[in-house]
């Protein structure tokens, strides 16, 4: 080394102090990725080792080993540096994880239930009623023909139902569907009767507000067969009535008019809130009558505020299926009767769970989901 020339000596010490001033750089870096990038400004293609490197070249031939040796030294150093501060924060890392206390008595973070969203537990279980009275679950499309919507179902053209103002129409001369009775339709269609069927699924309306929403769940009903009755009709609802809102309450058929049944009924149950007997017992505390309050606060029962004390509450429509439906779909009326009715599932669901604001099924709030285990 003794005949190493000035410019050597000087690239040598600079190699040397590189390694030293590694070592500070990385001193005070707490993470890998600032240690690896602090690494590769010393070592990398363009670092500050590899630039002196280029100056080995300029030595005199005898010089090059004693500078080169030095370039490997300060590499080397560099890289157990690196090695070393990687090891610590490893170690620290461990150390830090075994120091934690965990108290394996705690009980265990447990994955939430998710439940059904209360339209679906009701179509469910009307599904449920009808299936065991030998009812088969059939769909229809949403996008229907004005015809499966309308004509075949004995609504004339003129008739308010196909006002614009009550139904969506789409493009292409299709609407979307305005009750789930096209399904019947669709049904009779596809095949001679017997038919023992109802259909769930939405459908849609130009209506918008605390109780009605522009699409809406409904269930269809249709049994088509020889000698089919009114009274079929009646002792059929009277047994989902009971298995639906519980109790052995009453129903009662009221004279109405739809375009696709003669005759025609509007569907009442009996309340079941009150029994059927429009009335509520007072809260406890609040009219038991005390001979000295003096402003002759009432004995009497208060309404029910459900039924608003009839005593009755609204559930859907129904009816004979009328002739021009069968000759619709190609069945003689002169060979065959049935029956059709038609309820509205988010009522049934607002009437079962005390709901008022229908819109509550739609807004996705947690808070209200929730309630429905
Ligand atoms: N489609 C009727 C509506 O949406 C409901 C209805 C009434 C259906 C009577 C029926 C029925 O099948 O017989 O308002």
């Amino acid at each position: 080394m003794a005949a190493s020339s000035s410019g050597t000596q000087e690239l040598i010490q600079e190699l040397d102090g590189l390694a030293a001033a590694f070592g500070q750089e990385a001193e005070p870096l707490a993470t890998e990725q600032e240690i690896r990038a602090a690494q590769a400004r010393f070592l990398g293609k363009k670092g500050r080792v590899s630039e002196l490197m280029k100056a080995l070249g300029r030595l005199p031939a005898s010089d090059r080993p004693a500078a080169g040796e030095a370039a490997n030294r300060a590499k080397a150093s560099i890289e157990s540096v690196v090695a070393a501060r990687l090891a610590a924060l490893a170690d620290a890392a461990l150390a830090a994880d075994l120091a934690r206390q965990v108290d394996v008595t705690l009980p265990g973070r447990g994955r939430p239930l998710g439940s059904l969203h209360p339209l679906t537990s009701v179509r469910r279980e009307v599904e449920e009623i009808f299936l065991g009275l030998g009812f088969e679950v059939r769909t229809g499309p949403w996008i229907e023909t004005e015809w499966h919507n309308f004509d075949a179902l004995n609504t004339p053209a003129d008739h308010p139902a196909r006002d614009m103002q009550d139904t969506f129409f789409v493009e292409g001369g299709r609407i979307l569907r305005s009750h789930t009775s096209p399904v019947q339709v669709r049904t009779m269609l596809a095949g001679p009767p017997p038919i023992k069927i109802i259909a769930p699924g939405n459908v849609f309306r130009r209506d918008d507000d605390a109780t009605h929403t522009p699409m809406f769940p409904q269930v269809e009903g249709l049994y088509v067969d020889r000698h089919v009755s009114f009274a079929d009709l009646k002792g059929t609802l009277l047994h989902f009535v009971r298995r639906f809102f519980g109790g052995a309450l009453e129903i009662r058929l009221r004279p109405s008019f739809f375009p696709f049944t003669e005759p025609s009924a509007e569907v009442d149950a009996g309340c079941f809130a009150c029994g059927g007997t429009g009335t509520r017992a007072p809260a406890a505390g609040k009219a038991s009558p005390s001979p000295s309050d003096g402003v002759g606060r009432s004995t009497e029962l208060e309404g029910c505020r459900l039924c608003k004390g009839s005593g009755w509450i609204e559930i859907g429509g129904s009816g004979m299926v009328h002739p021009n439906v069968f000759r619709a779909v190609g069945y003689d009326p002169a060979e065959v009767s049935g029956f059709a009715f038609g309820m509205g599932l988010s009522r049934m669901a607002m009437l079962k769970y005390g709901v008022e604001d229908l819109r509550a099924f739609y807004d996705n709030d947690l808070r209200f989901l929730r309630q429905f285990p």
